[in-house]
């Protein structure tokens, strides 16, 4: 039996899926699974005709392999990895190469990619998105570690990823230590926030302007053949046009609001404060799943606090002025998740490059848009671009656009409907185009209560006022 090319440990889904997409592609694959009865089922059951064995110990799975060896770990993460890297550790050698294609925190993977380097093992962190679907058919692949290794897989990378429109692999070697894991976390981060804005603009037309769900889906569907053409807002128009027999309404009006979440948006913000970048639409995005899950507390202040909502009827220039609102909102969540990966990129030493994150993003993975087609040409042109809300082509969409993302937001204020994303990332664009911001005042003020001191606009140098008295002095 020749030796197999690469392992895939975790059967779970996206591990099953992995593994046939490799198999698909002409790759050997070993397969493991702590549970041997899971690797057994999935043999019998999803082979058709690719060539991938089972093992039933790591040991023996080592065995299988050709040098160095090549291992996918698809375990959840947290402890898990690091107890499968423990096992593993015994059966490894020099030079052999273990990917971690989890959702793991980036730290960790700077922690295990030290410590196995130690052995003379190389660990890569491998962002994957595009969910069971993209692990089958084509995800996008955001890995990073050492670049030597990342150049021995790069080959079965590239086999498997999604095409982009140029038929080039959604992957791209993204950095040093946890680039890659960074990078599917801020990835993440964005899908949060395009989702957000998804629900407060579903919820504006539904309750606020009183569309039915039904021809909700359509207008969706609609949307999507236009620039806001996008995996999210194509699977809008899916969850929405679904209906339940058993309730006989649509099955998303019968979905509990508690939106539920494993943790990658809020290490994206996290992250972002402590390095200290303003991403508001997804820390908007992140609070408002927090606030979905108080059903209980939400119910019951209803019944005390009507409030002094006004709704307003349905036309076509206020559903036309969703649509720009949406778009705008979209841009703004780019837009911090690329300035975001420029201050890290710079922080952490990863060296990103933000217009190949671009095109690896154009298919494969849930946040894929047209969209990153301007995106991916704004960085290209522009390497060094501060914020994309800037770029030429982008800057251009402003003046036909602003106008309704403002009604909108208005129109959402004054319903009473929250919308905490449209409203954060319609401040964002405020506050980044304002040459001056009210936080003059904020120095005042903590110079009158903290003598924290200020600057003037109009000299140089730090002044302190004794704001009891009258008059100021230069510190
Ligand atoms: C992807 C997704 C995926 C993520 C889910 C759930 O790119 O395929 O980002 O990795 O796990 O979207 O995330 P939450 O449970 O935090 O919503």
């Amino acid at each position: 039996m020749s030796p197999s090319d690469i392992a895939l440990i975790g059967l779970g889904v996206m591990g099953q899926n992995l593994a046939l997409n490799m198999a698909r592609h002409g790759f050997h694959v070993a397969a493991y699974n702590r549970t041997t009865s899971v690797t057994e089922r999935f043999l019998a059951e999803r082979l058709r005709g690719e060539t991938i064995e089972g093992t039933s110990t790591l040991g023996e799975l080592a065995n299988r392999l050709s040098r160095p060896r090549k291992l996918i770990l698809m375990v959840k993460a947290g402890g898990a990895v690091d107890a499968v890297v423990g096992d593993l550790r015994p059966h490894l050698s020099t030079g052999d190469i273990l990917i971690d294609g989890g959702n793991s925190h980036y730290r960790d993977t700077a922690r295990r990619e030290e410590e196995l380097a130690g052995e003379g093992l190389r660990f890569l962190g491998a962002g994957i998105s595009g969910g069971e679907e993209g692990a089958l058919l084509g995800p996008s692949i955001m890995p990073g570690g050492p670049k030597e290794a990342y150049d021995a897989v790069s080959g079965i990378f590239e086999a498997i990823a999604a095409r982009g429109p140029d038929g080039s692999p959604c992957v791209a070697y993204l950095g040093p230590k946890g680039a890659g894991h960074y990078v599917k976390m801020v990835h993440n981060g964005i899908e949060y926030a395009m989702m957000q804005l998804l629900a407060e603009t579903y919820d504006l037309l539904r309750r606020g302007l009183g569309i039915p769900t039904a021809e909700l889906a359509s207008l969706f569907a609609e949307w999507n053949k236009g620039e806001l053409a996008s995996f999210l807002v194509e699977i809008t128009a899916g969850v929405l046009s679904r209906s339940d027999p058993e309730a006989g309404l649509p099955l998303v009006e019968v979905i509990l609001d508690e939106a539920e979440q494993k943790g990658t948006g809020r290490w994206t913000v996290q992250d972002a404060l402590d390095l200290g970048v303003a991403i508001p639409t997804i820390g908007a995005a992140v609070e408002a799943r927090i606030l979905s899950s108080m059903k209980e507390e939400r119910a019951a202040a209803s019944k005390v606090m009507p409030g002094s909502a006004r709704r307003t009827r349905r036309s076509e220039a206020r559903i036309e002025d969703a649509r720009n609102a949406l778009f705008c909102g979209f841009v703004c969540a780019y837009a911090q998740g690329m300035a975001l990966l420029r201050t890290a990129s710079e922080a952490y030493g990863y060296g990103i490059n933000l217009a190949e994150v671009a095109r690896i993003w154009r298919a494969g993975c849930i946040i894929r848009a047209s969209l990153l087609d301007d995106i991916r040409s704004a960085f290209a042109v522009a390497p060094t671009l501060r914020n994309l809300l800037v770029a030429g082509p982008i800057r251009e969409q402003w003046a036909a656009r602003e106008p309704g993302w403002r009604k909108t937001a208005r129109l959402m204020l004054e319903a009473g409907l929250p919308a905490p994303a449209t409203t954060a990332s319609l401040a964002y664009f405020d506050a980044y185009r304002s040459e001056r911001l009210p936080a003059n005042l904020i120095q005042g003020l903590r110079d009158y209560f903290g003598a924290h001191t200020y600057r003037r606009v109009d000299r140089p140098g730090t002044f302190h006022t004794d704001w009891t008295e009258s008059g100021s002095g230069r510190v």
